[in-house]
């Protein structure tokens, strides 16, 4: 299959990724019910992270279903929101050479990614001293996270990467963190205007 390259839809990206948290597993994380709209009453409680990765990986395994809206930006990662339902979300997203999202959470969403093509890297804190733990995402590989998980997600591979992150409940915040000496310092945040 081929790639088709294109430069001039080169939009600000969500972010990505995702993975298990080192010190426990993530789909433990107790999913806690949102609080009801008065307008439309109750709303449907957010997919488990092991729910969120049957559904990239499911996906994963039906490239018919994106192949074909895969896009490569120089500029920076390419994203595409394929599925916009009320409790989840499902985003395409390319990545070359170099690409990265930097340190980030989800806002308090929990997470799934999964390799569809080439291979990612992934940089957590975690481990009994909080040290910074670095992952090879290959291809097929599937990460979960829950609501507090922060990464930093990158392409240090020779060729181009192509994934796929669901959300749950959709991302409404994203916060960006730098690295330093004593942890991660939180340094800026996002809304869904900004991508
Ligand atoms: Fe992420």
């Amino acid at each position: 299959m081929s790639l088709d390259l294109a430069t001039e839809n080169p939009t600000r990206s969500p972010e990505l990724p995702p993975a298990t948290d080192p010190t426990g597993d993530p789909t433990a994380v107790p999913a806690t019910g949102p609080a009801a709209d008065p307008a439309t009453g109750p709303a449907r409680p957010p997919l488990s992270p092991s729910t969120l990765r049957t559904v990239v990986r499911e996906l994963a395994e039906r490239p018919d279903q994106w192949i074909h809206l895969v896009r490569l930006s120089t500029e920076e990662r390419w994203y595409q929101r394929l599925v916009a339902e009320d409790d989840h979300e499902v985003w395409l997203i390319s990545w070359l050479p170099g690409q990265s999202t930097g340190f980030h959470d989800h806002g308090g969403s929990r997470g799934a990614f999964t390799v569809a093509l080439g291979e990612l890297e992934e940089l957590s804190l975690g481990g009994p001293d909080q040290g910074l733990l670095i992952r090879r995402v290959p291809a097929g590989t599937a990460r979960a996270f829950g609501p507090e998980y922060v990464h930093d997600v990158r392409n240090t591979a020779s060729g181009p990467a192509v994934t796929l992150h669901a959300y749950s409940p959709p991302l409404s915040s994203m916060a960006h963190y730098d690295l330093r000496a004593g942890g991660l310092v939180r340094t800026s945040e996002e809304g869904p205007e900004q991508w």
